[in-house]
């Protein structure tokens, strides 16, 4: 298994495996251009990781200066279960550090188990925080849940 730092080329291969996941809602940040422009911005936190050379997973990292956030992490249904989602948010976190950032956080549907993964990796959910949202540029949106 090896983890890369992500490049923009691998954006087919990606969207493909966002795409299997209810829990990676693709909207209307998640084009060609919006990769492009977000890995322009934080390329050193965002990975992917390949198996004899399959894209078989990826995280997205940003940040603000301030705070790290984390999107889009994912890993191939065959191979779950086997540390690579650690491996990527090990990579994801470490980055971010370096960049002297204190704390991240992430955004997940309640009812996703992924919770448990991110717990075991030592994160804590919130309950003081509530998320609010608000479309701006509506005719971008084009995400598969419409609450998202
Ligand atoms: C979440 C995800 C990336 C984890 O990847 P992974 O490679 O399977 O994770 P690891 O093998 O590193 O697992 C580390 C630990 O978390 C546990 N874990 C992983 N996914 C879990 C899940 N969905 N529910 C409960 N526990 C989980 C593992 O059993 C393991 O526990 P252990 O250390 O006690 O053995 C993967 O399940 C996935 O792609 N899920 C779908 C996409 C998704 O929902 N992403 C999060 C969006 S915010």
């Amino acid at each position: 298994m090896d983890i890369v730092t992500m490049k923009k080329n691998d954006y087919k291969e990606l969207m493909a495996l966002w795409s299997c996941f209810p829990g990676n809602t693709m909207t209307g940040a998640d084009s060609m251009e919006d990769l492009e422009k977000f890995l322009s911005m934080n390329a050193d936190y965002c990975f992917s990781a390949f198996e004899d050379e399959r894209l078989v997973g990826s995280v997205m990292a940003g940040s603000d200066g301030r705070r790290g956030y984390i999107y889009h992490l994912a890993v191939d249904e065959s191979l779950q279960g086997k540390g690579t989602g650690g491996k990527l948010m090990d990579a994801a976190e470490n980055a971010l550090k370096d960049a002297g950032i204190e704390k991240a956080h992430l955004f997940i549907y309640t009812n996703n188990t992924a919770i448990e993964f991110y717990e075991k990796a030592g994160w804590h959910k919130r309950s003081d925080i509530a998320v609010m949202s608000k479309v701006l540029i509506g005719d971008k949106y084009m995400g598969t849940r419409i609450e998202e």
